[in-house]
């Protein structure tokens, strides 16, 4: 059935029988996908498998090492989650048949075969980016940065994760003005650092979620975790978690331009400074940059906001509406427990195949769009379903 399981079986086992007292087929090895819902369980064949089990990418990273988080949680019936990450940059090219039709699954149709995917980190760009403080508690956007030539966190050795951490806080060391801060090591930081960082809710916890753990994410922990933010507390880097680093930046109040203005200047210049160390990040004009889960490819981008929304949250339209804008909502669950119940963490759906500035404006529109509606539900008036917003093709 599998004439690559079949080769291996018979020559290493012609050639070695005092090595191996049995090799199984390739297909004897394929997983039990049966009850799964994950985008990895729905694109695996048994012939992808077979063709694609012995590669290894330059860092040795196999296919089973990168769909094993995805065959050990199969998932909820209602959530479909992705189901495998990358080990380093070359794990999207070595496994392409399995990883693009999880991408164009993942991302929308997206297919990263023919298609090229925008960057534009230009803010000046971004209209109507102010909301009512009323309704908007925060305004934050986050991305993930890998560094090329180092395995990515499901894979990195002791060594290359350190790397990540010192080619990084080096770097970080160059931000001016505004944005000059420090590094807190999370095996070196003090009690109080610890302290200070929870309750500024800057502090990431070890991962313990099985979707990471049986990625690989945990290991050494904490050795080369910790976190960068700047004095002002609103440029954040976060070194070595599920991404080599996740920079966000973020603020009290509804000025998301000038959030997504700070994030683009940031960026660019951690960019800069990376590259002047000889440096560079994983990035193709497929892919756009690279990171570790297949869901953040592109951009890597998630622009939201906290906001409080009452009457349109009850409203039975209100999934529809967000659906149609093309926006994902979350619980905030943050220590304002009283209001929990009204504000949602409102962000963008999509990843791959729009650009920065496409994404914020479209959380822009979408937020005021969703503040419109709330403030009519409140005098009584009734609100429309939007037409959904069409996935650009480029
Ligand atoms: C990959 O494995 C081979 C064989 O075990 C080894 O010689 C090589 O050094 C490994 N490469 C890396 C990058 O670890």
């Amino acid at each position: 059935m599998h004439p690559e399981g079949r080769g291996t079986f018979f020559s290493i086992s012609l050639l070695a029988p005092v090595l191996c007292d049995f090799v199984f087929l390739n297909s004897a090895d394929y997983p039990d996908l049966r009850k799964h819902n994950n985008c990895m369980a729905s694109a695996l064949t048994p012939a992808i498998y077979a063709k694609l089990r012995d590669k290894i990418t330059p860092n040795n990273w196999t296919l089973d090492q990168c769909i094993q988080t995805g065959v050990d949680n199969p998932g909820h019936p209602f959530i479909k989650t992705v189901g495998m990450v990358a080990g380093d940059e070359e794990s999207y090219e070595v496994f392409a048949e399995i990883f693009d039709p999880v991408i164009k699954d993942r991302h929308n149709g997206y297919d990263p075969r023919t298609m090229k995917h925008p960057t534009d980190l230009d803010a000046s760009k971004i209209h109507s980016g102010v909301f009512d403080d009323h309704y908007v508690l925060s305004s934050r956007v986050r991305t993930g940065r890998s560094i090329r030539g180092l395995s990515l966190p499901p894979a990195c050795s002791r060594s290359e994760r350190r790397e990540v951490e010192r080619v990084t806080v080096q770097a970080l060391a160059g931000l001016k003005g505004d944005l000059s801060g420090r590094y807190y090591s999370l095996t070196e930081m003090t009690e109080e650092e610890q302290q200070r960082l929870i309750d500024d809710h800057f502090l990431f916890d070890k991962p313990v979620s099985p979707l990471l753990t049986c990625a690989f994410m945990a290991r050494d922990w904490p050795d080369a975790r910790g976190i960068w933010h700047n004095n002002d507390k609103t440029f954040l880097i976060w070194i070595n978690e599920e991404d080599h680093t996740r920079v966000i930046s973020m603020e009290k109040g509804g000025n998301m331009k000038r959030v997504f203005e700070r994030f683009c200047r940031g960026l660019k210049q951690v960019e800069h400074l990376i590259q002047e160390r000889g440096w560079e990040f994983m990035w193709n004009e497929r892919l756009g940059y690279i990171l570790t889960c297949p869901s953040n490819l592109g951009t890597g981008l998630r622009a939201g906001v906290h906001v409080r929304l009452p009457k349109l949250s009850k409203d039975p339209r209100f999934g529809k509406i967000l659906e149609n804008l093309r926006l994902q909502k979350r619980g905030t669950g943050g220590v304002d427990t009283a209001a929990v119940g009204d504000t949602f963490d409102i962000s963008n759906l999509d990843r791959l195949g729009r650009s920065e500035v496409e994404l914020v404006q479209l959380v822009i529109d979408g937020v005021n769009y969703l503040i419109e509606c709330e403030k009519r539900l409140e005098k009584g008036q009734d609100i429309k379903i939007p037409a959904p917003i069409q996935q650009s093709r480029k």
